[in-house]
């Protein structure tokens, strides 16, 4: 696991940005980009707005969503989308399908179908990730099923996270194990102490230590106050 610390938010959200430009420019071919949900990846998507991608090579799709319709203030595709997707010309944007009148798994179900096809190779090329003060990434919380799918290859299962009362649909461990490369985008002073503790003094009590076991690069990309109790 590699820290890369840049001094203010503004330098991490143009760092974080140059980093996955990088990726995707010296691709030979097709690049699949996991976008990582919540607040802090929002300065480094709208970074990408002035960036110089051919997105009509890159297959863009969500480490996890919120269970809400796609037009909600809440929906982490949505997000994306307004902060850069809808400037992406000619990029591909799979989003996990919302009804009322689906269960949540049967959507997870279909998404990972469709994921099945952007990541031939099951090795997803760029997941980003972020982490909540609980140490929680993607919709994988503490305590909830599918942080213990451990035998499972399921690649995106729907999530019920009891502490928000609301389902989510989430990459899955064993996706997140298979990823050829993770970033981990964390910003904030609440977030120090977990980040220095999962990342240096593991302990089993934060989800985002399970990238311990990963066969990705990964990478956190922080700033400063995010980094300030790291060796
Ligand atoms: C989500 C995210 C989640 C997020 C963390 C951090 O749907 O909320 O994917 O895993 O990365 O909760 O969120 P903030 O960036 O808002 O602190």
């Amino acid at each position: 696991m590699d820290v890369t610390r840049f001094a203010t938010p503004e330098a991490l959200a143009e760092g974080a940005a140059d980093f996955i430009v990088e990726r995707i420019n010296r691709s030979q071919d097709r690049f699949n980009l996991g976008l990582a949900g919540g607040s802090t990846p929002a300065a480094t998507y709208e970074q990408l707005r002035f960036r110089s991608i051919e997105w009509a090579g890159v297959d863009v799709w969500l480490s996890d969503e919120r269970w809400v319709p796609h037009d909600s203030p809440e929906s982490n595709g949505a997000m994306a989308y307004e902060r850069f997707l809808h400037l992406a010309e000619g990029v591909n944007f799979l989003r996990p399908r919302y009804s009322e009148r689906v269960e949540p798994d049967e959507s997870a179900t279909y998404y990972e179908a469709s994921l099945r096809h952007v990541i031939p190779d099951g090795r997803p090329d760029l997941i980003l990730l972020g982490m909540g003060t609980d140490g929680h990434t993607a919709s994988l919380f503490p305590g909830t099923a599918a942080l213990k799918m451990t035998d499972s290859t399921r690649w995106f299962v729907s999530n019920h996270v009891e502490s928000l009362d609301a389902w989510r649909l989430t990459v899955t461990p064993y996706l997140l194990d298979r990823a050829q490369e993770i970033a981990v985008i964390v910003a904030g002073t609440a977030k120090a102490a977990v980040l220095a503790e999962a990342i240096e003094h593991p302990a089993g009590r934060y989800p985002i230590e399970i990238l311990h076991d990963s066969d990705a690069v990964v990478t956190f990309l922080v700033d400063e106050a995010a980094g300030a109790q790291l060796e």
